[in-house]
């Protein structure tokens, strides 16, 4: 059963992945800080993303802009004019909706079948006891709500010390628009030849009106985004160029997101209508996982035309444009935008993740993460913490494992609680020092110098020397299959998972 968002959010405050924002002066509703095992699934999240799309592609380069741009960016890409969502107010209690999303939340209903009793009506559905539909506010049940006003979604700000209209700017609502203004800068100083791409990770900022859902949909988030620029007179296999990208990147998107995890059944592809196009595209796809809430966009990819070089070099006088050797003409490229959240790719492999199961009777939580997204990949465990020897071999391991990896040491409980913290974290392996490995100086008994390694998923284990470990742990965590790795590896007797 996939877990509720409840579910995924304590767990993701008791284990240190997010905090509210600001708790301790009752939060602020809609940010979210990423903890010590948040950060660093966030950082693998985005590492993974960026070698896999930019690191070993020849034909990527990355950006790093900044948040603040000039304000003209925001007239030529027509976010001052369009970006905004329609908005409505309650006349009673004055809480506000975004109108498109207010049959999307359960509402309030004073029932005239029941003598005016209260009830809160899933979203969507009708009252059971009069069959009315909802009409009024869905929070207060009272209010007749306003007609819809667009209401603008980009956070304004002054820059400098004088606060006046020439001095307005906004932080940047998405990244996509540094990659245009520098289209050229990128182009001259790489000498790259079309089609080419440029992918950059960032916080972007939206005003949102109705914030919500965990980090489904904030105020302040991270994308990872690319503008791939294709020649729009080329064609490939007879298909033009920019159809064919298209359809390309929004395959080698969802091959990603299988790759490190998501489900077949829980990943699907939805093409955006006509009328529901941004003013920019020419053809949209959304990729759509099945969270907690239902399916959901977790990312897009657009197909933006030559709309925002064009744009820019109008509001900007400067030419935006590709010399086409083989045609001696200068064209203005054609871009497909494949743009992800950082936040929501998260929630998802953390959704998809979650498993409850029950071993030997009891239930063990565990977040299956692939291996190179989990936030620790190895926890180094002493059988027996008050054995000198043991905790000095195993602080030793972790150190030596920490040169590649995140790794932890912990000691703070029984082998088998400490077993099941780690499942609950999504640590793939973990490493246990015991008696046999040390020996026991006391009756002359010289150790084995072997340590038992767990696998998160089949909870199996095996014995390998010490100086074997980190080979082990590179095989393992590039991929290669726990049985792959275990054959021929003897298995542990008496497991140090009983013993807890
Ligand atoms: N440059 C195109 C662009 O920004 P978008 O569909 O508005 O397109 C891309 O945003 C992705 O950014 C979304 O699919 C989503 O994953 C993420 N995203 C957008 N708004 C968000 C918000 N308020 N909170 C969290 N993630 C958001």
């Amino acid at each position: 059963m996939p877990p509720t968002m409840d579910v995924l959010v304590s767990l993701a405050k008791r284990r240190g992945f997010v905090f509210q924002s600001s708790e301790i002066y009752g939060g602020t509703g809609s940010c979210w800080d990423y903890g010590p095992l948040g950060v660093e699934l966030k950082n693998n999240v985005k590492r993974v993303w960026w070698r896999d799309f930019v690191q070993q592609r020849a034909d990527m380069v990355g950006l790093d802009a900044s948040i603040l741009m000039h304000p003209m960016v925001w007239k030529a890409s027509g976010h001052l004019d369009h970006f905004s969502d329609p908005m409505v107010d309650c006349r009673e209690c004055r809480h506000r909706f975004r109108a498109d999303h207010v049959d999307a939340v359960p509402w309030t209903h004073y029932c005239p079948a029941t003598k005016e009793n209260r009830f809160t009506i899933p979203a969507g559905e009708p009252c059971r006891h009069c069959g009315a539909r909802r009409t009024l506010c869905p929070d207060c049940g009272k209010g007749a709500l306003t007609e819809p006003r667009p209401f603008h979604l980009m956070f304004k700000t002054f820059m400098g010390s004088v606060e006046d209209s020439a001095a307005v700017t906004y932080l940047r609502p998405e990244t996509a628009q540094a990659m245009f203004v520098n289209f050229d800068n990128v182009l001259q100083s790489m000498r790259l030849k079309l089609p080419f791409g440029i992918a950059q990770v960032g916080r972007s900022f939206r005003n949102e009106i109705t914030p919500g859902n965990f980090i489904f949909r904030t105020r302040e988030f991270e994308q990872m985004e690319i503008e791939f620029f294709v020649n729009p007179s080329d064609t490939v296999d007879g298909r033009p160029a920019d159809e064919y990208w298209h359809d390309r990147w929004i395959e080698d998107c969802l091959a990603w997101f299988r790759r490190y995890g998501l489900r077949d059944e829980a990943l699907r592809l939805r093409e955006h209508d006509k009328d529901e196009l941004s003013h920019y595209s020419k053809r949209t796809v959304d990729i759509e996982y099945e969270f907690p809430i239902g399916w959901s966009e977790l990312m897009g990819i657009a197909n933006r035309t030559d709309f925002d070089l064009r744009q820019h070099a109008q509001h900007s006088g400067k030419a935006l444009t590709y010399f086409d050797e083989e045609r001696r003409q200068h064209v203005t490229p054609y871009v497909v935008e494949p743009a992800a959240g950082v936040d929501r790719a998260l929630l998802a492999f953390m959704a998809d993740a979650y498993r409850e199961e029950v071993v030997r009777g009891e239930k063990r939580v565990v977040l299956r993460f692939h291996p190179e997204l989990a936030p620790v990949k190895v926890a180094v465990l002493p059988l027996l913490k008050k054995r000198e020897d043991i905790v000095r071999t195993a602080h030793a391991i972790r150190a030596d494992l920490a040169r590649h990896w995140r790794v932890v040491y912990d000691d703070t409980a029984a082998i088998g609680r400490l077993y099941r913290r780690q499942d609950e974290v999504g640590t793939p392996y973990c490493v246990t020092v015991d008696v046999q490995t040390v020996g026991d100086a006391g009756k002359a008994e010289r150790g084995d110098g072997r340590v038992t390694i767990r696998d998160r998923d089949s909870m199996e284990q095996i014995r390998v020397p010490i100086d074997e470990v980190v080979g082990v742990f590179t095989r393992l965590i590039a991929g290669e299959a726990w049985s792959q790795v275990a054959a021929g590896r003897g298995a542990t007797g008496d497991p140090p998972e009983a013993a807890g």
